[in-house]
């Protein structure tokens, strides 16, 4: 059975006093996650190797880094490689953010390149897709998807996928306040699932978590989370207060 997982990503936030402060939060709270439910943590890169020790005797709490190079390792001055985040106990690494799409000019292809880099690692990649505003608007979002996993995802083989988690996140509705529907998460979560089904079949489909992000919080995260594809969320906002991200994780 899949997994279900909330990631908190803490996007450019925080000071490592804080962060520390938020983990020890966190896992003051007791939280009991049952076998097939994940915790996921993704902390600036500075402070990666802090969470992972103070989570190291948490079964169930992983910590990811926001992003990684699309190359092995040389003169890439600023970047940090898959191959490093490894070497200091990462598990996952999200890629394909929107705000690196956005800001950072990542493509789909470049994308690629990153997930071949962590695999090879032995990581496992959280990608996030999902449409801009128009294209909702236009009612095209499903196209503009398919695009995304066709082209960051499909050189993969099936053995491969198994490793990585997909982040439905509708970049109209992060950090806006407005939240996809159940419905609407619903509805491209499952859609999500018949791509991967018909390019890996459906055993592959079945055992791949599906993530939604996009103003989740703890009023919401139950309705989201009982939706049969969504197998959890990646929260943004949220996961810097303590209370909120363990209610999140709770309603899992
Ligand atoms: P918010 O939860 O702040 O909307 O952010 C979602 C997100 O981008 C998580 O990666």
């Amino acid at each position: 059975m899949r997994k279900k997982i909330v990631a908190g990503n803490w996007k450019m936030n925080l000071t490592l006093a804080e962060g520390e402060q938020l983990v020890n939060d966190i896992l003051a709270a007791g939280i009991n996650l049952p076998e097939d439910q994940a915790v996921v943590i993704a902390p600036p890169f500075p402070y990666v190797q802090k969470v992972k020790q103070l989570t190291r005797n948490y079964p169930g709490i992983f910590v990811a880094a926001q992003n990684c190079a699309s190359e092995k390792s040389g003169a890439y001055t600023g970047e940090v490689s898959a191959a490093m985040l490894a070497s200091v106990g990462i598990d996952y690494v999200i890629l394909g953010h929107s705000e690196r799409r956005e800001y950072f000019s990542e493509t789909n292809a470049q994308l690629a390149k990153k997930i071949d880099q962590v695999l090879a690692n032995g990581l496992k990649p959280i990608f996030c897709c999902g449409e801009p505003l128009e294209v909702r608007q236009a009612e095209t979002q499903n196209a503009y998807v398919a695009k995304q996993l066709e082209e960051s995802l499909y050189h993969l083989d099936a053995e491969a996928l198994k490793n990585v988690v997909i982040a439905y996140e509708p970049i109209w509705a992060i950090g806006t306040g407005l939240t996809a529907s159940a419905q609407q998460a619903q509805d491209m979560h499952a859609f999500i699932r018949a791509q991967i089904a018909a390019k890996y079949g459906r055993e592959a489909a079945l055992g791949l978590s599906i993530l939604y992000g996009g103003s989740a919080k703890p009023s919401n995260a139950a309705e989201l989370f009982a939706c049969p594809d969504v197998d959890g969320g990646l929260i943004g906002g949220a996961s810097l207060v303590a209370a909120d991200f363990t209610a999140i994780i709770k309603s899992l």
